[in-house]
């Protein structure tokens, strides 16, 4: 059988017991290996005047390999090209791109220098999967090294529409090498439909079916494969971390009330302030939930040396501050602001405890925090999911309470409600959202976009199947 060799940015090695590292990619990247022999290619997360030899590790069935980079490339790919001006345009914040030729030039030359490092163990029926907006020139400086595998591409962030990626400084250059791929999937709908758009009015692609493109002798195939997780393990990771320490003294310190809880990297794109403006409205407009619910923040600090992030650190710190200071009580705070991560199964428990989570990105690829808390609730008796229209997982999660991130009072009200919801109707919503859950497993998802990969014609059209079944569980319209 093929080896399939991952190659991301950042690569998350999995604790000694076997337990993938916390975080999205982490999570369906190890799930999308399972069954196969692989190996994990990135970045080692150090920084080196000179990198070294590459480090191998081997964790079961994966071998992951790492590497450093350097601190010119750190500054110029990491942060400066990839986090800088990739990540804001993807995430439709043309205000916040800062594009530097100098960026670009050490982007090319990281992903060229990932093309040598993993080129030299790569072998002719391998097949190769590339993650993320890192590493968009990848399978281009695979192919000028002669590789001739097959290469698929996932981008894990939204892709806006072509208005706003023509914006990018030398989009033909870096968008345009994602057509060198044989694959390029996206988490919904309207991400493929952005690209397709791009792909036809920028590129001059020809597609007679909107899925496979050709330009000049080159032909590709696009499509859409939304990250699940795995709702029957979290449901019992959450209900099996009740029984700890760490869930009793949470439930503890609440002294009765209902928990609300958010959890998101420290980034603008998870609209932190925009949600603590809904919540301070909230607090303005509901007096009667003084003193009876608790929002608990989880905030891990993320990419902290790039200026945006920290603004944003100070912005929000200031933000809780100011509405802790002005409806707290001597003894009652309604928000609490935790800037660390927590270990999968403190997550899973917290989220099993939480009435009412709101995941209020203004734009996020998919935003698995959401589809964890459904598949952690108990379903007797199950919390309510408030969930940005933005965040790609609205696509599926449709039954949840849908608002709009940037409008403050629609916000609030939903709160109330999400609080307030009678019993049936949690556990209605409750019974949709896990059956799309369901619909939609994480260890389907590598199978799906490898197999689409591998085989084009029949598997492309048994995911676009099973994308429709999952549609079809959809009845109810948006709020
Ligand atoms: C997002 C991106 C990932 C990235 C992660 C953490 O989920 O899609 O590619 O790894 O954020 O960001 P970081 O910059 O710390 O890798």
């Amino acid at each position: 059988m093929s080896r399939i060799v991952v190659i991301s940015n950042r690569v998350s090695l999995p604790d000694e017991a076997g337990n993938p590292a916390p975080g999205g990619l982490a999570v369906a990247v190890e799930a999308a290996m399972r069954g196969y022999d692989g190996v994990w290619f990135g970045w080692s997360g150090n920084v080196a005047e000179s990198p070294g030899d590459l480090v191998h590790i081997q964790r079961g069935h994966v071998s992951y390999v790492l590497t450093d980079v350097r601190p010119a490339d750190f500054e110029e790919y990491y942060q400066g090209f990839a986090n800088g001006v990739l990540w804001p345009i993807l995430h439709y914040r043309l205000d916040l791109a800062d594009f530097h030729e100098a960026d670009l030039d050490g982007y090319r030359r990281v992903n060229d220098f990932f093309a040598e490092r993993v080129g030299a163990l790569l072998e002719p029926d391998d097949i190769i999967w590339v993650h993320d907006y890192h590493l968009m020139l990848l399978a281009r400086a695979l192919r000028a090294r002669g590789h001739h595998n097959r290469i698929g591409f996932f981008l894990h962030t939204p892709m806006p529409p072509p208005d706003l990626l023509t914006a990018l400084p030398r989009h033909e250059e870096v968008v345009g090498a994602l057509t060198d791929f044989d694959l390029v999937g996206f988490q919904t709908d309207n991400d493929a439909g952005n690209f397709a758009r791009y792909l036809s009015t920028v590129m001059g692609a020809a597609t007679a079916d909107a899925r496979r493109y050709r330009i000049g002798e080159r032909v590709f195939r696009i499509g859409v494969f939304p990250v699940g997780v795995d709702p029957e393990g979290l449901r019992e990771l959450a209900a099996a971390g009740l029984d700890s320490d760490f869930a009793r003294e949470l439930v503890a310190s609440l002294e009765g009330r209902t928990p609300m809880i958010g959890i998101d990297r420290l980034d603008y794109s998870k609209g932190i302030l925009c949600r603590l403006d809904g919540f301070e409205r909230f607090l303005e407009r509901y007096p009667e939930w003084h003193d009876r619910t608790t929002f608990l923040q989880i905030a891990p600090p993320s990419r902290s040396e790039i200026a945006e992030y920290a603004n944003m650190d100070a912005a929000v710190s200031t933000k809780v501050g100011h509405i802790n200071g002005r409806f707290g009580q001597v003894s009652w705070v309604p928000l609490r602001y935790v800037n660390r991560g927590y270990r999968r199964d403190e997550i899973a428990v917290m989220l099993r405890l939480a009435r009412v989570a709101l995941v209020t990105p203004l734009r996020d690829g998919m935003n698995l925090v959401a589809k964890e808390f459904v598949a952690a609730q108990d379903p007797d008796d199950p919390g309510v999911l408030v969930l940005s229209r933005f965040a790609g997982a609205a696509a599926e999660l449709d039954a949840a309470v849908l608002i709009n991130p940037h409008d403050r009072d629609s916000l609030a009200d939903a709160i109330d409600v999400a609080l307030g919801m009678p019993l049936e109707e949690r556990r209605a919503r409750h019974r949709e959202l896990f059956a799309v859950l369901e619909a939609n497993h994480i260890k389907d998802w590598g199978r799906h976009f490898i197999s689409a990969l591998t085989r084009p014609g029949r598997s492309l059209d048994q995911v676009l199947g099973r994308w429709r079944d999952a549609e079809r569980l959809k009845r109810r319209p948006p709020h």
